[in-house]
């Protein structure tokens, strides 16, 4: 969800109330989403390299999502949102993490649509964090392979994801779900986060729809399993 800053600089806006902005704009895509039967959706809210950037800046972020998470908990519940947290979030205020464990709480048994919040997450952290479960869980050499090592992720919970979409003009990835994001489309806008509404969504996936998926087969091969 990238653009927050740049939306707001544009309006001479502070920063925080572009990422306002945003979290709006995350609501009302939340609700698209759901709206078209997508059954999982990831949003990256605070990187695990975010914590560089001023603090006034990290402790409005925090304050926006304990705001967001007051007003929107009872809603996303009555919704049919299951809401998850991936990301290592121990280093939250902890007034912060209670909050946001009692909201995946109260949604647990939501089937819906699995919304997953990125907090403090980095794919490399992701990465580092799970070979240490695996570790010390004294698991062989032998027993890992792709399959295993996917069950001990932060998104063991759910499958790959099919199309990312970043906003905001950036062409990279940063940090985000490094491991699960090998065969997905990657649909890349300038429309700043805060502008990304239905009409920006239908354009993702009409493109995302265009696209073969060969998985590292030929064209032909793909071609020859659809149903005639
Ligand atoms: C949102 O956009 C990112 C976060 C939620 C932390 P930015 O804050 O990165 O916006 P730009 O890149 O400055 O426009
Ligand atoms: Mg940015």
């Amino acid at each position: 969800m990238d653009g927050n800053g740049r939306w707001a600089k544009s309006r001479c806006l502070s920063r925080l109330k572009g990422h306002e902005e945003g979290a709006q704009a995350a609501r009302r895509i939340v609700e698209a989403v759901k709206e078209r039967n997508i059954p999982y959706l990831t949003l990256y809210a605070f990187s695990s390299e975010n914590w560089n950037r001023p603090k006034d800046e990290v402790e409005g972020l925090f304050r926006l999502l304990e705001g967001f998470i007051d007003k929107e908990i009872d809603r996303l519940k009555e919704s049919g949102v299951c809401l998850h947290i991936i990301g290592d979030i121990s280093k939250f205020p902890s007034v912060l993490i209670e909050k946001v464990m009692m909201s995946v709480d109260k949604t647990a048994r939501n089937k819906e649509i699995h919304l997953s919040v990125a907090l403090n997450y980095g794919g490399r952290d992701e990465i580092i964090r799970t070979t240490r479960k695996i570790i010390s869980e004294g698991l062989t050499a032998d027993s890992l392979n792709q399959k295993v090592f996917a069950g001990y992720l932060d998104t063991a919970f759910m499958p790959d994801p099919d199309l990312l979409i970043r906003t905001g003009g950036e062409w990279r990835i940063s940090n985000f779900l490094l491991w699960q994001l090998a065969y997905t489309e990657i649909f890349f806008t300038d429309t700043l986060w805060p502008d990304f509404d239905e009409d920006a969504l239908e354009r993702a996936l009409t493109w995302f729809s265009s696209r073969e998926r060969r998985f590292g087969m030929t064209s032909e091969q793909v071609r020859g399993k659809e149903p005639v």
